[in-house]
């Protein structure tokens, strides 16, 4: 499974690429807000830091205004993803794109046939929103797994990239379900690593060998 760190900040995605752990970013509008900075700035500037895809949203809700400002983003370095809506507008956007040799990302998926959709499309990626459905007590998961076998039905390449993750356990589930990528918030990838039996193990270790007097060095 790919990981994309969910963020427009830089500092945090240096520090995960730094442990080795990230395959990519994803931003959204909301993202690039709380982060205060320039959008295209900051698309250039993760560029700069991740080799891997980063996925840079559009603002216009028409075909014609997408492809402008798709066309735009995908000039600010090679590993641009254009992230496109899950609407009518954001699919003839997605194919027009796809002919075009640039990847996409077609995000706010909550039900199968929308997923199908953007396959039909030709998008590299289809972003299903967990936890928002789960915020309204649907079952993100289901939509995971039912992705996972229309596009296995009909050997679709678009890859199932599980998006609005909140927990340590939503990365599990969606690796169980099959999701190609996980995008998750920084906060989350780190607590991946944390378990309370590692760090009593790491203390009686520390104590142990602190009794032996012995240096490795
Ligand atoms: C994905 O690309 C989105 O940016 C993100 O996962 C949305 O997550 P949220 O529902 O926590 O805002």
């Amino acid at each position: 499974m790919k990981f994309f760190v969910d963020t427009a900040i830089i500092d945090d995605i240096k520090e995960l690429n730094d442990y080795g752990l990230l395959d990519g970013v994803t931003t959204n509008p909301s993202l690039i807000a709380k982060s205060g900075r320039d959008f295209k700035e900051v698309i250039a500037e993760i560029c700069g830091v991740v080799d891997g895809p980063v996925s840079a949203e559009v603002a216009a809700m028409d075909y014609d205004g997408m492809v402008a400002e798709a066309d735009h983003l995908s000039k600010i370095a090679k590993n641009v993803v254009i992230k496109l809506p899950l609407t009518l507008d954001g699919l003839k956007t997605c194919r027009y794109l796809t002919d075009k040799g640039i990847d996409t990302n077609v995000t706010l998926c909550f039900s199968p046939n929308q997923a199908l959709l953007a396959a039909k499309a030709g998008a590299t990626y289809i972003s299903p929103f967990l936890g928002r459905l789960d915020d309204l007590s649907l079952d993100g998961m289901e939509l995971i797994r039912d992705i996972r076998v229309i596009y296995d039905n009909y050997a679709f390449d678009t890859q199932i990239l599980a998006a609005s993750i909140r927990s340590a356990n939503h990365v599990k589930e969606a690796a169980l379900a099959g999701a190609d990528v996980a995008t998750i918030p920084p906060a989350v990838i780190k607590s991946l690593a944390k378990h309370v039996l590692t760090d009593k193990g790491l203390d009686q270790f520390a104590k142990d060998w602190a009794a032996t007097g012995q240096s490795i060095l």
